[in-house]
């Protein structure tokens, strides 16, 4: 049988493939943007045919129906980064929390440390050969289809066909669902006065010929708005947004000088327009790989000259960094901030910046302090963190004692904290 007479053969319907869910399994469903809207959709439509399935999903793009309080019964999320959608169900213990560096989840999958029984997830059309695309989502996607005994599968005519190690065989595939709608895209981050001095003070930090990693936001994409005049940068990251492109399109990133992969920009998952779906769709120079490969800090290291870009809620003078966590809520996770901390730090002339505005809640707290709050968790520890940067300058902490990591980052808080920082500054260092 050729390939196109298989795929024929597992076409149904999404009401129709998702009664192969059993009550008690856990389902891993294509993470970000890669969201299949459609199986989703039938799953919710027909809650009350379920129980106790337990949906594994990383950052959850859309309206997360499933987690809504009436659904409790029926699904249950569990997550190693919480977003907008799914903080209040974690909150109300309707959902579950369990910390994991990104890298680390294709081994859990593997090893069955976090089965998978079920992988939904949504796919490119079919190439010439039969392959589709796992597009803008590869992360712990690929691997969990790779394991799950069964997959359910969306092909979406919109869904880009992006290469590297990100394909499946249809003959892979248990049931195909074939769809056509647009794939999540995210707005713009708006970028006021504080994240254009935060991304003036970062590009500051970044030489000709480096490596990048970015995260997503305003910050990320601040520090892309003054790489316009850098030369031959290069992208290995966890995922990428619009202000990348725009750097490819006008030369400043050309991948010349990557000492891995060069030429290609790597990434796992990406969010962003529609602009920049069309933009990787069938391009040669993007490569997504699984996340137990792009954000394995050895693979990382390999990169010369790499800067991790990275943000944070607060820092303690001694250079605690906490990142996903406001006290005791779960705010986010560590994704794969510690991966490219580490990956920078083995790199030859890397470097690794976490970024943040100086303050929070609308200028009422400072984000420089000098304990952290109460419950919170340490995302990248004092023994590991690089540079730190806000709107008022760089403190370079590595290799610094105690008292030079406070001086240094008392220099960079708000003018209106550095009082009571120096009080504290005082007490302890004479
Ligand atoms: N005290 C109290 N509240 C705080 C705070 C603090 N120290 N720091 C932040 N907050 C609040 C903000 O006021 C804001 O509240 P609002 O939504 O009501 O306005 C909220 O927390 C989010 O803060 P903000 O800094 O605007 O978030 P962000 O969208 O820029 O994300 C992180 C920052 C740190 C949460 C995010 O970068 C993250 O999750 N990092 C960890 C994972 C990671 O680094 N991934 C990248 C690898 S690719």
């Amino acid at each position: 049988m050729n390939w196109k007479e298989i795929y024929q053969q597992k076409i149904t319907t999404a009401e129709e493939a998702i009664k192969h869910i059993q009550n008690g399994q856990r389902v891993a469903v294509s993470h970000a943007a890669g969201v299949p809207q459609v199986c989703i959709k039938a799953l919710c439509n027909s809650s009350d045919k379920f129980k106790d399935v337990e949906i594994y999903h990383m950052l959850c793009l859309g309206d997360g129906e499933y987690m809504y309080p009436e659904k409790a019964s029926n699904f249950r999320h569990i997550t190693n980064f919480v977003g907008a959608n799914s903080r209040k169900a974690i909150e109300e213990n309707r959902a579950d929390f369990f910390p994991a560096f990104f890298h680390e989840v294709p081994a859990m999958i593997r090893n069955k440390t976090l089965k998978i029984d079920v992988a939904l997830v949504q796919v490119s059309e079919p190439d010439e050969n039969g392959y589709c695309s796992f597009g803008i989502s590869c992360d712990y996607t690929k691997p969990a289809a790779e394991c799950a005994p069964l997959v359910i599968a969306e092909v979406n005519k919109q869904m880009p066909y992006i290469g590297g190690d990100n394909l499946i065989h249809v003959s892979d595939l248990d049931y195909i669902v074939e769809t056509d709608y647009a794939p999540y895209t995210l707005p713009a981050a708006k970028i006021g006065n504080v994240e254009q001095a935060i991304g003036k003070n970062c590009a500051n930090l970044v030489p000709n010929g480096a490596t990048l990693q970015l995260g997503i936001g305003a910050i990320p994409d601040a520090v892309l708005l003054f790489l316009k005049d850098k030369k031959d940068l290069g992208i290995h990251t966890e995922m990428f947004s619009d202000g990348v492109m725009e750097l490819v399109k006008s030369g400043v990133v050309n991948g010349k000088m990557k000492t891995l992969h060069p030429g290609k920009m790597l990434a796992t998952f990406l969010m962003g327009s529609k602009a920049l779906y069309d933009f990787v769709d069938h391009n040669p120079d993007v490569e997504m790989y699984p996340v137990d490969y792009v954000n394995n800090p050895s693979v990382i290291a390999q990169n010369d000259n790499m800067i991790s870009i990275n943000s944070c809620i607060e820092v303690d003078l001694m250079g605690q960094v906490v990142s996903e966590s406001i006290g005791d809520r779960q705010f986010s996770g560590v994704g794969g901030q510690v991966d490219y901390v580490r990956g920078a730090s083995l790199s030859k002339g890397g470097k690794s910046i976490m970024a943040m505005p100086s303050t929070a809640r609308g200028g009422a707290s400072s984000r420089i302090v000098t304990r952290i709050a109460d419950g919170a968790a340490v995302t990248t520890s004092r023994n590991e963190v690089d540079y730190v940067v806000t709107e008022y300058g760089i403190a370079h902490l590595k290799g610094k004692t105690l008292r030079q990591r406070a001086e240094a980052l008392i220099s960079i808080a708000h003018p209106d904290f550095r009082d009571d920082l120096l009080t504290f500054y005082r007490k302890k260092f004479g």
